[in-house]
């Protein structure tokens, strides 16, 4: 089986780690100046990962791909991941809009499984930016793949990620937590929408 280097792996991951936190420290500064501006703001809390050596090299042999930092590079753009908690349905737009407001980021891809719920009841809403990142001798925009949801679609995606998540062989097809998560789903989104009205 193929595998990458460690130190491979050590330097494929350096730009993205700078992307990652470049774009972690704007998210931070739009959230405190909605902070200094109005009562509330959007985000609950972040999260920030870097896929680990072994997620990469099992996604390229998922894809078919050759094992090894350059294809890596060409062909995943989930290496560096920013999930975005917010409060209300409603602040994912507001700061989806901040986001695509800031010039030198560029919007590689959308998909939102919020408006489109996916069959299985997960909602969030995925982006992937291009953020530029500046080296001696020029400038390369990495991607970055960002997860915005509410909490309720966090607490619901987290355990169903835990429990059925690519885990079909083991809980099997048909299997009735996949029914009890599409249930989960329903109520949790009813709360949701009652808290959002006492708002
Ligand atoms: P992956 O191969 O899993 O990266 O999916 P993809 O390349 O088709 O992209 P997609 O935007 O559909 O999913 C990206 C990520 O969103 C996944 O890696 C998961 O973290 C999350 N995700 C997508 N669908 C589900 C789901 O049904 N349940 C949970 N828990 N997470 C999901
Ligand atoms: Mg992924």
């Amino acid at each position: 089986m193929e595998y990458i280097e460690e130190a491979d792996y050590d330097s494929l991951i350096i730009p993205y780690q700078d992307a990652m936190a470049n774009l972690m420290t704007r998210l931070e500064s739009l959230n405190n100046d909605y902070r200094r501006k109005y009562k509330n703001y959007p985000i609950h809390h972040m999260q920030e990962r870097i896929k680990k050596k072994e997620s990469i090299e099992e996604k390229l042999r998922r894809k078919g791909c050759r094992v090894s930092a350059e294809e890596a590079r060409e062909n995943l753009t989930d290496i560096a991941g920013i999930r975005i908690i917010c409060y209300f349905e409603e602040d994912i737009y507001h700061v989806l809009e901040r986001i695509k407001r800031q010039t030198d980021i560029l919007i590689l891809q959308e998909k939102d499984y919020i408006r489109q719920e996916k069959e299985n009841g997960y909602r969030s809403l995925h982006i992937i930016v291009g953020i530029p990142v500046y080296h001696i001798d020029g400038m390369d925009y990495y991607p970055v793949e960002i997860q915005m949801r509410t909490m309720a679609m966090d607490l619901w995606a987290s355990m169903e990620h835990r429990i059925c998540y690519k885990n079909e062989e083991k809980i099997g097809k048909d299997s009735p937590k996949k029914e009890a998560f599409k249930e989960f789903a329903k109520e949790l989104y009813q709360m949701e929408q009652k808290l959002s009205e006492m708002k």
